[in-house]
């Protein structure tokens, strides 16, 4: 814990306020991320708490260096102080529907506190009342139409695995903040992001980075006319979204889903209630600073609304999410955090997209933990 400063003795303590450095990144049209080394930030006192609180709303993504010690119950606690009436589960879900979701290979419960997930790769042992597992790093493979060849992989290219924001969008509000803490990470090799686009573009990653961008620069770059169309569109989710989807195949550059009509039809899902569909604002606005982020799952999304006109035609839908999203993955625009053991990693998750980057072998063991909750509140539309 950050000591005190001394204080009058008739006056309430005053915490050390905790100081935050910009992240370092190549590109000068990133400009969000901060970092902080706080000690052990499961002692912060309130003040601080408050202060990492504002630091996430303000900066996006606060990377809290040096917390391999913060155990997932103090994990949870610290997510949980972001929103403290949210629901349990980020990806909501109950247990037998997630067996039949894409979510499902990605994450292990931890058995004390299942509200932090397991995530990483290759074989581990005695973890967390865990006795053994295989974890196993998203792969493109599998999930991308295009795959890279193994020659291409063996020179160091890889891909952005799906560029999205943590939720269940049906039944669960998203999350407002994802904590992520790594607690193992890879040899820290150089890898491309090729974004197989016919862009061109490429992007230099250290293994297992997780990319995100900012929502807010995605919407304040937009043409007058596409942020006209953003502020008046809403994106209808699926039903059981990541059931829905999960025989479609996502594009190269993982902004979304090739239109190839493998998603499932209403008849091959769970029951649907119709009360837990999610129909959301594709601009939503930040509580503190105020500002305007573009915000979807462009995956999870069958539909749009449009001045109160709706589009169901899937091509269509995703032509138009394509052109919104596109831009704002450009590599200038990316930040790719390259992590240290230790790294704990809170996330704005109404403020960014991010995406799993890398292609790990089963040797390059990476061992994480992640909490989110579903909120108890929807978020802010544009007119807020
Ligand atoms: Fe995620």
């Amino acid at each position: 814990m950050v000591a005190a400063n001394s204080v009058p003795s008739d006056a309430a303590p005053v915490s050390s306020r905790l100081s935050f450095e910009p992240l370092r990144s190549s590109s000068a049209e990133v400009d969000f991320g901060v970092e902080v080394s706080p000690g052990d930030v499961s002692r912060l006192d309130a003040a601080q708490l408050d202060q990492l609180e504002r630091a996430v709303y303000t900066h996006q993504v606060v990377v809290v260096r040096d917390q391999l010690e913060l155990c997932p119950r103090a994990q949870l606690e610290l997510t949980r102080r972001f929103d403290p009436r949210a629901r349990s589960y980020g990806h909501g879900h109950r247990n037998d529907l997630m067996a039949k979701s894409v979510l499902t290979r990605d994450l292990v419960s931890i058995p004390e506190v299942p509200q932090v997930k397991l995530l990483g790769n290759g074989r581990i042992y005695d973890h967390e009342g865990i006795p053994e597992v295989e974890l196993h790093h998203p792969s493109h493979h599998g999930f991308h139409r295009d795959e890279l060849s193994a020659e291409e992989e063996e020179r160091g290219l890889t891909r952005f695995y799906r560029w999205h924001i943590d939720a269940a969008l049906y039944d669960y509000h998203p999350p407002k903040v994802t904590t992520l803490l790594a607690l193992q990470v890879p040899e820290n090799r150089m890898q491309t992001v090729v974004y197989g686009d016919g862009s061109g573009d490429t992007l230099e990653v250290s293994l297992g980075s997780t990319a995100f961008i900012s929502g807010v620069t995605a919407f304040e770059r937009l043409s007058p006319e596409w942020r006209a169309f953003a502020l008046a569109a809403k994106a209808c989710y699926a039903p059981h979204p990541y059931i829905w989807m999960k025989h479609a195949r996502s594009l190269a550059n993982g902004v979304g889903l090739a239109s190839e009509c493998r998603e499932l039809g209403r008849g091959d899902l769970p029951e649907v209630d119709e009360r837990a569909l999610m129909t959301l604002p594709l601009v939503w606005t930040n509580p503190i600073t105020g500002k305007r982020a573009l915000m979807l799952h462009a995956y999870c999304v069958e539909g749009l609304i449009i001045d109160g006109r709706r589009i169901d035609e899937l091509a269509e839908v995703r032509r138009l999410l394509y052109a919104l999203m596109r831009p704002a993955i450009a590599p200038a625009r990316v930040y790719a955090h390259p992590w240290r053991p230790g790294d704990l990693v809170i996330f704005h998750n109404r403020g960014v997209w991010h995406s799993v980057v890398g292609s790990l072998k089963p040797g390059d063991v990476r061992v994480y933990h992640q909490c989110n909750l579903a909120s108890s509140e929807p978020p802010l539309g544009p007119m807020a």
